[in-house]
């Protein structure tokens, strides 16, 4: 294709994004009136406030634009397996052996407390010359040496303009791969699945991929008891993914069983020790430590591809702009979104709520409109709301929750009506780990005609995060609760949602075009990301995402459940422990106070014992009220969690209780 080839080609892409925005988005590009020469204000506008004079210049802005810096809407990125991890013993011990000793996890290796090594040298004032000799750029990146190396021969062709990360490598054909399954049910749910509509989804863990699919054979289905499908099964190719068989052992045709000391070995930090004793990290809720595929992906960013994206013309533009959409694509498969249009980069869950409420809520929510939520939420799903209900004069209206922390579903109904405007619930609880029935709360609030917004934040290292499942409006999260960095977050908000909504900050990046009379916005998601965003960050969260995918969600849900139930019974020992939260259906979270003791000096004392919790309010405080507390002790949990870690927190509460340490 020639150059002028490639201009027409994207004038008319231009023409046709110009045409969307100010025509058929719904949103009315802004007038700025012009202050006129001598101070005095400039007439108002009139009209639409679009210039069709400027058409030719906008065209050809967006022109440059996509010329310098095209996306990568390209295959779907795949992690490659982790090498040298090995599959290890059942994790955790049924209950009945519970005093059995598991297998060591791997000795700590350092000394204690060290410090950040780069800081160390004071400047010694002969800071050497400039030599002039520093080796010339060949303009080749060099290939990535770390971990998911491709074989060697395979490497990509890092010369050119777009390369890939090499960890980015296709699964062999023989790699495991897990999925689902849509099974078109015959009446009832025999297994009280809670599949009451007309299609169950099966979890299969399997060689779905490879299977030369018989379309009436549904893996696992004889097991689960549904004999008679009507019609074919339709696997879900878009979510089948690769389970990495050296973290996940026994996956074909059966459930996986996770290895978290193999898991464990993916976490450099767990190595550390902390007032020389081995760390256990049970601040879970609080925020996840980091696998070294993401430490790696992070590092080749900083190394290989940094630049600022969607910009400029020049090679480190592309695979900035490359990585960036790639983790946007990675998101959109990990949440089962049916579009990257879809998927808009936050700071986090806190952000993404205050977008909703501040862009979506603005312009929906009027005086005696209501808004519901439930006793659970977290300050950052109350907060927003109560500012934009004091803002439009609407009410907030809160579902209660029984003694055991779940969700009066009666109550909840009542609360909606013709005024409910926007539902916004957590899908599992920090403080107590209830998990909602939040599927069912989202069909309600929709029979209301409400919005639905499921603050994911807790609940996407857990369980299966699919929103068209869900059928949420909106579906909010933060990359550091799972296994990614700190200030990178998404939102999820179906298309015709984001469409109507107007941006809720204004600069560079999400325009198509600003005169100081107006701008033109572009479409989502680019209109919710004003400025320079968090772009190593967010292709570290694509890395952690495809991290969990190597697990498998279900691998790490079912795992979890286990040490869960593991963890609770070993609690119900320590003498005076009260637990708070005890819903039937619960994520790893353990909640607790202990008679006589302050939770902060109980917090404090297990930290000596090298166990990292979270003693306080958890940032939910009603929820805490609710139950007479205005703090608690919080352990939580994360795959690379053990029975030895639940153990030596156990131990330790014994020894916080008849007041000796060790
Ligand atoms: N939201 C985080 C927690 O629950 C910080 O601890």
């Amino acid at each position: 294709m020639s150059t002028s080839e490639i201009q027409t080609a994207d004038l008319q892409g231009a023409l046709t994004q110009v045409t969307r925005a100010v025509g058929s988005s719904g949103i009315a590009p802004l007038n700025v009136p012009l202050s006129a020469p001598g101070g005095a204000p400039a007439p108002a506008p009139t009209g639409p406030g679009f210039d069709p004079a400027s058409l030719a210049a906008v065209i050809a802005q967006l022109a440059n634009e996509m010329l310098g810096a095209p996306l990568n809407q390209g295959a779907a990125a795949q992690a490659a397996p982790l090498p040298g991890a090995a599959p290890s013993q059942s994790p955790v011990p049924h209950l009945a052996a519970a005093g059995a000793a598991p297998s060591p996890v791997p000795g700590p290796s350092a000394a204690a407390a060290p410090v950040y090594p780069g800081s160390a040298p004071a400047y010694s004032g002969s800071v050497p010359a400039y030599s002039g000799s520093a080796p010339a750029h060949s303009g080749a990146v060099p290939p990535y040496s770390g971990a998911a190396l491709p074989a060697p021969g395979s490497a990509p062709d890092h010369s050119g303009a777009t390369p890939a990360f090499p960890g980015d490598v296709a699964l062999p054909d023989s790699t495991v791969r897990a999925g689902f399954v849509r099974v078109p049910l015959v009446g009832s749910d025999p297994l009280s699945l809670g599949a009451t509509d007309e299609v169950l989804r099966i979890p299969v863990l399997d060689d779905l991929a490879g299977r030369d699919a018989d379309p009436y054979f549904v893996p696992g289905a004889p097991a689960l008891g549904i004999e008679s499908p009507v019609g074919p099964p339709q696997v879900e190719a878009h979510e089948i993914r690769a389970v990495d068989p050296a973290l996940v052992r026994g996956v074909s045709g059966s459930a996986g069983i996770l290895d978290p000391h193999a898991i464990r070995r993916d976490f450099p930090i767990l190595e550390e020790r902390v007032h020389n004793k081995r760390l256990v990290w049970l601040d879970n809720a609080a925020t996840t430590q980091k696998p070294r595929a993401v430490i790696d992906r992070l590092s080749y960013f900083y190394e290989h591809e940094n630049s600022n994206i969607h910009r400029a013309a020049h090679a480190l533009a592309a695979r900035a702009t490359d990585a960036y959409e790639a983790a946007r694509e990675a998101t959109r498969r990990f949440i089962n979104a049916p579009s990257t249009r879809e998927i808009v980069f936050v700071r986090g869950t806190t952000e993404g709520i205050n977008l909703i409420a501040q862009s979506w809520g603005r312009r929906n929510v009027g005086p005696g409109d209501e808004i519901v939520i439930t006793w659970l939420e977290h300050h950052a799903n109350i907060v927003p709301w109560q500012q934009l209900c004091s803002e439009k004069g609407a009410r907030l209206r809160v579902a209660p929750v029984d003694d055991r922390g779940q969700v009066i579903l009666e109550e909840y109904e009542k609360l909606l009506g013709p005024r409910t405007r926007i539902v916004s619930i957590t899908q599992v609880s920090n403080a107590l780990g209830t998990i909602t029935p939040a599927r069912e709360m989202v069909a309600m609030a929709h029979r209301h005609g409400a919005r639905v917004v499921v603050d994911g934040a807790q609940a996407v290292s857990h369980m299966r995060a699919d929103v068209q499942l869900l059928d949420c409006d909106f579906y909010v999260f933060s990359g550091h609760k799972v296994f990614g960095p700190t200030g990178i977050g998404a939102v999820f908000g179906k298309s015709e949602v984001l469409d109507a909504m107007p941006p809720w900050q204004g600069g560079g990046n999400m325009i198509a075009d600003v005169t100081f009379e107006r701008t033109i916005y572009h479409p989502p998601p680019a209109r919710f990301e004003a400025g320079t965003g968090n772009i190593a960050d967010a292709v570290g969260l694509g890395a952690a995402l495809d991290y969990v995918t190597r697990i498998g969600i279900e691998n790490i849900g079912r795992y979890e459940h286990e040490l869960l139930h593991y963890a609770t019974h070993a609690l119900a020992t320590v003498p005076g422990l009260r637990l708070i939260g005890t819903a039937a259906d619960k994520a790893g979270v353990l909640s607790f106070v202990l008679d006589g003791q302050r939770t902060e000096d109980v917090g404090g004392a297990l930290d000596r014992e090298g166990i990292a919790v979270r003693s306080g309010h958890h940032c939910a405080q009603p929820i805490l009220r609710r139950f007479g507390l205005e703090s608690t002790v919080r352990a939580s949990l994360a795959p690379y969690n053990t029975c030895e870690d639940i153990d030596a927190l156990v131990d330790a509460l014994h020894r916080i209780q008849i007041g000796r340490s060790r």
